[in-house]
């Protein structure tokens, strides 16, 4: 294990002040996920694009090194479940939370799925009602076409009658699906119950289905990655006389399911929370001793949001039109720390909350966005984030930094997704900070780090469990 810095000071003391990180050690963990396949993991994992989602192989990196089968492992900002999920995947207890309701909503339909043979019986059954009840839904679909402003369509959920409409459907949904798309999805999204564990496990499939440029998705109005501004959509579509072609929700959905059931869902279950990590170890500790598993967390692996908040709402507006979730309101609730003063005082609050919940000799993976620039535009206070957030969140609640680990190029990949390549470079670099909750803590992390992986997925001492 090397004692090297991970950056080295270049500039006078009055600089340095300023902006510049400062020289925090490094730790000898090779970046060997970016070596990875793209779709490195479990066949879960890729249910629906996600925006700053991690590679599976990247948390494979560490619950490989840091935790062992039967250990906790937690994220508080679990986005679309990539920690929970590897970690089930690999015979831990995975904990994901998210104040976002579309991230819990996918965190939950990979820790706690359905099984293959009830997503496949409750698909059959929808295809046998929707043959039932076709006529109505077509109708319904005809009219909001026609006037998607007059037109008023079921609420998600609801489990109604296609003549039970009070809502309007948004032009931009309107125009993106084909008639009897969009037939058949208010037929789903009407009849699927998102607390009914097969019905969230299908109706998060679906999300992953809904946009994207194949023909294996159900509009190809936009790519899969995010939604479009709903302005550019009807601009778009309008110029271009875009028409989808009619693509059966059912048939796409079955063969969604085929690839999400290439490997089997792990045997062991996790636990998937809806709320702000602020406060998630009580309610992670409740969760944890309701199932009758340890209450303490080995391992925590995450990514808090950017300091240039990515709206997931707004990105996923039309995710969310499907669910029933308002894009605003989520928008609304989750963190706008947008300063730097504020966020690092956002990451203090969950570092000390986490305490009480963490193992004597917990280890915990930051992955920090280490965000210079935003579309050419320098970021005040952007830089260094990741060795001031030790600074002024994590060492003053009393972890022990163990080392920083560098990942580049998994930053830029994940950022241009969203404002695109001629953005330039949104994220710099991101900046893995591992902690540890305790001296023990940081003495097993820098011990673990020189240890070898095994990439094989499934791994082979995973089969049996
Ligand atoms: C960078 S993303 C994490 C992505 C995740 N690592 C993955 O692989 O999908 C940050 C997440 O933090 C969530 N978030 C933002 N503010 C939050 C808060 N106060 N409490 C909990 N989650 C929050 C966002 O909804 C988003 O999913």
């Amino acid at each position: 294990m090397s004692a090297r810095p991970a950056r080295t000071r270049s500039a006078n003391a009055g600089q340095l002040a300023l902006e510049l990180p400062l020289e925090l050690p490094a730790i000898d963990i090779a970046p060997e996920w970016k070596a990875q396949q793209r779709l490195w993991g479990h066949s879960l994992h890729p249910m629906c694009s996600y925006l700053a989602s991690f590679p599976a192989a990247l948390t494979h990196a560490f619950i490989a090194r840091y935790s062992r089968p039967g250990d906790v492992v937690l994220d508080p900002f679990s986005g679309r479940g990539t920690t929970p999920l590897q970690a089930c995947a690999e015979g831990r207890i995975g904990v994901g939370n998210d104040l976002n309701p579309f991230a819990h909503l996918l965190t939950a339909a990979k820790v706690e799925p359905a099984s293959r043979a009830a997503a496949t019986t409750r698909l059959a059954q929808l295809r046998l009602a929707w043959n039932a009840e076709r006529a109505g839904w077509i109708a319904l679909a005809a009219t909001v076409h026609q006037d998607p402003a007059a037109a008023r369509v079921p609420t998600a959920g609801t489990a109604t009658r296609p003549t039970d409409g009070v809502e309007p459907v948004p032009a931009e949904v309107a125009v993106a699906f084909h008639t009897t798309t969009l037939a058949q999805l208010l037929f789903v999204r009407t009849t699927l119950r998102l607390h009914d564990r097969t019905d969230r496990f299908l109706a998060a499939a679906i999300t992953g289905i809904l946009h994207g440029k194949s023909a294996s998705y159900l509009s190809e109005l936009m790519p899969n990655t995010f939604s479009m501004a709903p302005r550019y959509v009807r601009d778009f579509a309008r110029r271009t006389h875009f028409a989808s072609p009619e693509r059966d929700v059912f048939d796409g959905l079955a063969a969604k399911l085929d690839r999400l059931f290439r490997q089997p869902p792990p045997r062991t279950e996790g636990i998937a929370l809806l709320g702000d990590a602020r406060d998630v170890a009580g309610r992670a500790r409740e969760a944890l001793r309701a199932s009758g598993r340890p209450e303490r967390v080995r391992l925590v692996v995450t990514s808090p949001p950017y300091l240039r908040v990515v709206k997931y709402g707004y990105y996923n507006w039309l995710r969310t039109w499907f669910l029933g979730f308002d894009a605003r309101r989520i928008d609304d609730t989750l963190d706008d720390a947008h300063h730097r003063a504020p966020y690092l005082a956002f990451l203090r609050e969950v570092l000390a909350d986490l305490r009480p919940i963490l193992a004597d000799d917990a280890v915990l993976v930051l992955v920090i966005g280490d965000v210079e620039t935003d579309r050419g535009r320098q970021i005040r206070g952007g830089i260094g984030l990741a060795e001031r957030a030790f600074e002024q969140a994590a060492e003053p609640e009393g972890y022990r930094l163990a080392g920083v680990a560098l990942d580049d190029v998994a930053a830029v990949r994940k950022m241009t997704k969203l404002w695109g390549d001629e953005a330039g470079r949104a994220t710099k670099t991101d900046r893995i900070l591992i902690l540890g909750a305790t001296e023990a803590g940081r003495r097993r992390a820098l011990a673990a780090a020189p240890r070898d992986v095994d990439w094989t997925w499934p791994p082979q001492a995973l089969r049996s469990l």
